[in-house]
């Protein structure tokens, strides 16, 4: 699981502040994805060499291409300078694909809320339902106003292709204010036993999830945008020392034994081993390296993602797990 150097061959103005960045892996292959991934770039910054970024995939995976749509945050670092300095030849370094924002099958009725930039995710889930599955897709769209709106031509023409199975519901904050609870709440009645992913601001997010709870819905995927504060890209580098768990490990069908520091993750000890063990954040915010323990007991320093019966199932975050028992057994499986 190391970066990938990606070379930006389109860039499209999408409205006046959002852009979409086409990329292709350099030397050229295919980059596997499933729709409502992101990739994680690295931008660079003459104050601190880098930022990582992560950045949700637009383009769908059946169309063999890499896209990612990036909307300026005001006074935000790497949204701008992409905004204002990604051209066609340039190069930029990402961890490969990683996220659980996407649905289990591509046959089932969808919801999709979403607000402004978080149209990414969404776009790629609504082209690989429709072009590669049968469910049926609603999506409702907030945006600050008309010119805001990004996809809009695109969601056109799939609603145009596909009347029988995709709704568009567009709620423009300067024509009908923010969405509530209570009026969000009658809008998704007839969609209430659908599988829900929602993705944009923090307070759109609660008032949608609220709503949902209030009609009951339990599947619920919630996608948050938030900017990382480590840098993923870093070397590891883990000291040698007697306090020490074992820890197995199976992962691509290999196990593997190794000696686990009690002051280290374990996704730190993993790769430092040579393990290609999947990460992205690795600051417990994104959950690309989860795996589950088999045996004995970990404890996770930090957790925004995993909701109690995932880890009541045995889920953990190998960026955030250190041992709590003599002896640990994981998989990747
Ligand atoms: C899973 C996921 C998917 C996402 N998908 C998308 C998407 O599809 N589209 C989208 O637009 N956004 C997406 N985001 C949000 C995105 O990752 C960023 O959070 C967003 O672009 C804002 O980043 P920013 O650096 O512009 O703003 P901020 O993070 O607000 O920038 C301010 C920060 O930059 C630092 N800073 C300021 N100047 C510098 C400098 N010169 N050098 C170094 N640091 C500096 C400041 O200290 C401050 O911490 C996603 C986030 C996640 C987690
Ligand atoms: S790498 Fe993101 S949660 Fe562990």
């Amino acid at each position: 699981m190391s970066a990938v150097t990606l070379r930006v061959v389109g860039v499209t103005a999408e409205t006046q502040d959002a852009v979409s960045l086409e990329l292709v892996a350099e030397p050229a292959r295919q980059v596997q994805y499933r729709p409502g991934q992101f990739l994680t770039l690295r931008i660079p910054s003459a104050q601190t060499g880098s930022v990582a970024r992560s950045y949700s995939l637009s383009s769908a995976p059946h169309e063999g291409r890499l896209e990612v749509t990036v909307k300026r945050t005001a006074g935000g670092y790497a949204s701008n300078w992409l905004c204002d300095n990604a051209t066609p030849g340039m190069t930029i370094d990402s961890l490969p694909p990683a996220g659980i924002f996407t649905p289990d099958s591509l046959d089932t009725d969808l919801l999709l809320l979403a607000a402004g930039s978080g149209i990414t995710p969404m776009l790629s889930i609504l082209k690989s339902a429709l072009s590669q599955g049968t469910g049926r897709c609603t999506l409702i769209y907030a945006n600050r106003d008309e010119n805001s709106v990004i996809f809009a031509d695109a969601l056109k023409s799939l609603t145009a292709e596909h009347p029988d199975r995709l709704v568009v519901l567009h709620w423009l904050e300067s024509v009908q204010n923010l969405p509530s609870v209570p009026t969000l709440t009658t809008l998704l009645t007839p969609w209430h036993d659908r599988e829900l992913f929602v993705c944009g601001p923090a307070p759109f997010m609660d008032v949608v999830v609220t709503a949902a709870d209030h009609l009951g819905m339990d599947r619920v995927h919630v996608e948050k945008f938030v900017s990382l504060s480590g840098d993923p890209f870093a070397e590891i580098e883990i000291e040698d020392t007697d306090d020490a768990a074992l820890v197995e490990v199976e992962l691509d069908g290999t196990t593997n034994e190794f000696g686990w520091p009690r002051n280290t993750v374990l996704l730190d000890v993993l790769l430092a081993r040579g393990v290609p063990a999947p990460y992205s954040c690795r600051e417990g915010a994104c959950s690309a390296c989860v795996c589950r323990v088999v045996d004995g007991e970990v404890k996770l320093l930090r957790n925004e993602i995993l909701e109690r019966a995932d880890l009541a199932d045995g889920y953990v975050l190998a960026c955030q797990a250190v041992p709590v028992t003599d002896t640990v057994r994981v998989t990747y499986e």
